[in-house]
């Protein structure tokens, strides 16, 4: 419980810059849980928001790199791998019983593989890690999020999700031939249709957003030899960003003074983004979640 008692008083913030070098508004007092927090944009992230003065709640998968980040934070690590639900459900009990508030969780771990998996859970990795153990992680914490005034929970996806299409009654990819990009940006339309329905199911208690964070230089991908070519030198020196620059829209999505303005919107980096023409469809966003659920044992 000693954590918890680091969970100060809200303060005031101001509108974030957009470049990743410039200050963010002091954060002392809040708590911000950030999953995928042990490499690339998760762990530039939390970097930067503990620099803040925030609180982080680094969430990852691999020991050593996020016990590394951990310490460098000053704080303890939260491990869950989240191609095993059981992970997710005792990672979420760990961050309940440390943190009395969660103002941001930045639901951000995610990746892409080469080859169609089957978790132990019995669901397609992709489609699990990317979309459900967020899904369960989020309402684990929800109560704990819609109880801390102005919180946000804020969901990388990316303009992949154009190249998705979410069939209700496939989510696992069961059938037909498994296209890794095509499976990865389902996954990402998914994280879409997760942020609108989730805001609309808060109702104004708390906001949701997603954003794309640009084509950033990181481990992203790293399994798959497509991404290992376009993510490794010579091609990333003038493809990608850094993984800092890939941080600030999530930054500026933690730190804006008016998140009800961007409440359920996919951002671009910064600006409106134009998501995958599904992710209008509200039957498929109340259908997806209504599946999640029951997927993972929660109440709909
Ligand atoms: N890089 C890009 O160009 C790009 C573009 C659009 C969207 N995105 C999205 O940005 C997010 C962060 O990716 P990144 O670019 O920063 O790549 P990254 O460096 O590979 O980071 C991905 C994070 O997700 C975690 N992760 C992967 N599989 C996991 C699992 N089974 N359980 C728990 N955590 C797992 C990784 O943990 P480990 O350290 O243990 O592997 C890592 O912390 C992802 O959601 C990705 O889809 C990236």
């Amino acid at each position: 419980m000693a954590a918890a008692q680091e969970c100060g008083d809200p303060v005031g913030v101001t509108p974030a810059p957009r470049t990743p070098g410039s200050a963010l508004p002091r954060l002392e007092g809040r708590t911000v849980v950030v999953s995928g927090a042990s490499s690339g944009i998760g762990a530039a992230a939390a970097r930067r928001f503990a620099a803040a003065g925030a609180t982080v709640v680094p969430l990852g998968r691999d020991p050593q790199r996020t016990g590394a980040l951990a310490a460098e934070l000053g704080v303890e690590p939260v491990l869950a791998d989240f191609t095993r639900l059981a992970d997710v459900r005792r990672a979420a009990a760990e961050v309940l019983e440390r943190c009395e508030r969660i103002d941001v969780l930045a639901n951000n771990a995610g990746g892409t593989f080469p080859q169609r998996v089957t978790t132990e859970d019995g669901h397609e990795k992709t489609f699990q890690v990317n979309h459900l153990a967020t899904f369960l992680l989020t309402a684990l914490l929800r109560e704990r999020v819609e109880a801390t005034p102005g919180a946000r929970v804020i969901t990388t996806s990316s303009r992949a999700n154009s190249f998705g299409s979410v069939d209700l009654d496939d989510l696992d990819t069961s059938s037909g031939r498994y296209r890794s990009f095509k499976v990865y940006g389902t996954t990402k339309l998914e994280n879409v249709l997760f942020t609108r329905e989730l805001s609309r199911r808060l109702g104004g208690s708390a906001t949701a957003s997603c954003f794309h964070p640009g084509v950033v230089g990181t481990a992203f991908g790293a399994d798959s030899p497509l991404f290992r070519v376009l993510y490794s030198p010579p091609l990333s020196r003038v493809l990608t960003i850094t993984a800092e620059e890939g941080a600030a829209p999530l930054l500026a999505l933690a730190t804006r003074p008016d998140p009800e303005t961007v409440d359920g919107a996919y951002l671009d980096r910064f600006a409106p983004g134009r998501p995958n023409r599904q992710a209008d469809d509200v039957a498929l966003a109340r259908g997806l979640w209504e599946r999640s659920a029951e997927m993972v044992g929660v109440p709909a």
